[in-house]
């Protein structure tokens, strides 16, 4: 199998969960030699301090540019200095239960910022290997008992957030079949890990558990995701990137499904051996709330096809993630707290100025 080569990768969204991850993945795993460019707007789930130290450590072949999707004059700028000849599309309002309470944002970055983005890549097309867009499995609704997406299952989005998804989705292969532009995409179940935002189930249990705060389960927790370590997801990123079919789709699951309170009561019980349990088991911390509206049932991915195109498999265990995860939270209460205060906030004042718009584009 032939490998894509890229020397300049433009990340979007690279200080957030995923992206961060994904940066870090390429510099000190994957043996990538190319430069990249992280494009963040920083947001409320931004921060820069999930790549602190990658700066010294890469010197040039790490750039951060402070730039919104949406602001295609900006977006021209980056592909043009920084001679980008890839992209690997992860920014995006990511947690659904904020699209239910405000829906705007998500249709004008996940939507709208994608377009602006695929017009600066389609006006740079003639130097671009590749457009990869990182997608959710939300996209194709709810499952039955029984049963898993494919690749060709129709979609079926049921919050705005995955609706936001699922159109910018269409609007990449559109783009790869209107205008002939290089695009892959990957519909990816369930992430969790380090640097993933306390908002998200595992971390906010985690974390809540530690300090003996309540468990807020929505409906009766018979809510089952296919979870997948993140690192796991960040190697499939990069087998697509480097090998997959130019205007393919491939899923991406951990074939790793739980029901929300079988992940709670792991939690509970893990945290109890490592922290002792506080006077009682922190199982009866789990606190059944009101459910989320338009809950999806149940996700699962068949994730066939990536195995045998491209020899990918999940290779973390939910129960060594799981622990790898709780370790990381336990380890790394500092980042915890400024998150979870708001002083990553002021961190990021200190470190880029308080002015608006992009900034960090003097190479
Ligand atoms: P996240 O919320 O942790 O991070 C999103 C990042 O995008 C942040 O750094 C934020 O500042 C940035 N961003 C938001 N709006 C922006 C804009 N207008 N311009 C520039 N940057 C902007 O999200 P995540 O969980 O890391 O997810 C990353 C991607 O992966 C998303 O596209 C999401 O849909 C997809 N995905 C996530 C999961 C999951 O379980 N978390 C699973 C499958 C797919
Ligand atoms: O499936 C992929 C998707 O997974 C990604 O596209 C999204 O970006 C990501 O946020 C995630 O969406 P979910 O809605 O599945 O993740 P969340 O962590 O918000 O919730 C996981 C499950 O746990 C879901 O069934 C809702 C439930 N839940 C969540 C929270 C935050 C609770 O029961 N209690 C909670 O407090």
């Amino acid at each position: 199998m032939t490998l894509r080569h890229f020397e300049s990768i433009l990340v979007t969204g690279g200080c957030g969960f995923i992206g961060a991850n994904f940066i870090r993945y390429l510099f000190e795993c994957a043996g990538y030699e190319g430069r990249v460019v992280n494009v963040d707007k920083l947001t409320y789930a931004g921060n820069p301090e999930n790549l602190a130290g990658l700066s010294e450590g890469f010197g040039d072949r790490y750039r951060f540019v402070q730039a919104d999707i949406c602001d295609a004059a900006a977006m021209a700028e980056v592909f043009a200095r920084w001679k980008v000849d890839a992209v690997c599309h992860f920014a995006a309002e990511s947690h659904v239960d904020r699209s239910i309470v405000g829906p705007d944002a998500f249709v004008r970055t996940n939507v709208n910022g994608t377009f602006a983005l695929l017009e600066a890549a389609r006006r740079h097309r003639a130097h671009l290997v590749l457009f990869h867009h990182v997608s959710t499995d939300e996209v194709f609704g709810s499952l039955g008992p029984a049963g898993y997406f494919t690749e060709a299952t129709p979609y079926d989005p049921s919050s705005p957030y995955s609706a936001s998804k699922a159109a910018s989705d269409h609007l990449v292969r559109a783009y790869g079949r209107t205008y002939g532009l290089p695009v892959t995409v990957s519909n990816c179940s369930n992430n969790y890990g380090p640097y993933q935002f306390p908002e998200k189930l595992i971390p906010l249990m985690i974390l809540n558990a530690v300090e003996g705060k309540p468990l807020p389960v929505y409906g009766d927790g018979g809510n089952v995701r296919d979870w997948l370590f993140v690192t796991d997801h960040c190697q499939a990123i990069w087998a697509v990137m480097q090998t997959g079919r130019i205007g393919e789709t491939y899923n991406i699951g951990g074939r790793s499904e739980r029901n929300n309170l079988q992940v709670v009561e792991t939690l509970c019980d893990l945290i109890d051996r490592r922290c002792g349990s506080l006077d009682a088991p922190r199982q009866r911390l789990i606190t059944f709330v009101t459910d989320r509206p338009g809950h999806d049932r149940r996700y699962a991915i068949d994730c066939t096809k990536i195995e045998r195109e491209l020899g990918w498999h999940p290779a973390v265990t939910f129960e060594e993630g799981l622990a790898q995860t709780i370790d990381w939270y336990l380890a790394n209460t500092a980042w915890t707290r400024r998150v979870r205060s708001g002083a990553y906030r002021q961190w990021i004042d200190q470190q880029y100025g308080q002015a608006s718009g992009a900034r960090g584009m003097t190479p």
